[in-house]
């Protein structure tokens, strides 16, 4: 099943895919921004992890795709524990002129949806590296979340150590959410 938000439709990711990941992956800005890090990913690389990588029942991998852009970006939820009923996400948008565009928030609410709604899940786990604001903005401002910790100067770029917000939500927190903000209402 695709997962609809508003704007976005986040689906299963294809091989036509892969020059998408394949560029957010090696572009320097965006890993500047993420709090994990990749050395340069080759064509057949990415396709070898393409092969390899499917969903199943502990990760599950989407594209991020606007009827107006096709496919802009990757979200995911991965280490989906079935016992504790958690699971990490992450998410990236490949390019600049689609970034404040509401693309992001509408992602991160309708993954939220599903988690909680369909998989049943209690607990959604994600980390920001301090110096990204809109990642701050989106989680925390935007969809409710909460910094639960700070794993200090737990990530090496640009040559210095830079501390990573620990963030969270959980199943009753996005249950509040949704009486209270609108966003699924409007
Ligand atoms: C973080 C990211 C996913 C946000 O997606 P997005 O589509 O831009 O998010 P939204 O448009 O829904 O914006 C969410 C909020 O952040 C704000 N925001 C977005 N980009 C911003 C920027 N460059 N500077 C300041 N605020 C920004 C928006 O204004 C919005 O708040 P508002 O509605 O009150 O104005 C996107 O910037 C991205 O992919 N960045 C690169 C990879 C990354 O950082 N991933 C997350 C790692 S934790």
């Amino acid at each position: 099943m695709n997962l609809k938000g508003k704007i976005v439709k986040l689906r299963a990711i294809e091989e036509q895919d892969q020059e998408l990941l394949l560029t957010m992956i090696n572009d320097p800005e965006i890993e500047r921004l993420v709090g994990g890090y990749s050395f340069p990913v080759s064509y057949k690389q990415q396709m070898d992890w393409f092969n390899k990588t499917s969903n199943d029942s502990t990760n599950i991998r989407l594209i991020i795709e606007t009827e107006a852009d096709g496919a802009i970006g990757f979200a995911n939820i991965v280490n989906i524990d079935w016992k504790n009923r958690s699971a990490f996400h992450g998410i990236k948008i490949a390019n600049k002129q689609f970034r404040a565009r509401g693309i992001g928030t509408d992602t991160v609410m309708t993954v939220m949806k599903y988690c909680f709604e369909e998989l049943n899940l209690n607990r959604l786990d994600g980390s920001i590296i301090e110096y990204n604001e809109p990642s701050q903005k989106l989680y925390i401002e935007k969809c409710g979340w909460k910094i639960e910790g700070i794993k200090r100067q737990s990530v090496f770029k640009n040559n210095s150590f830079h501390n990573e917000l620990l963030v969270s939500i959980l199943r009753s927190e996005y249950e509040q959410l949704r009486i209270e903000n609108k966003y699924w209402n409007e």
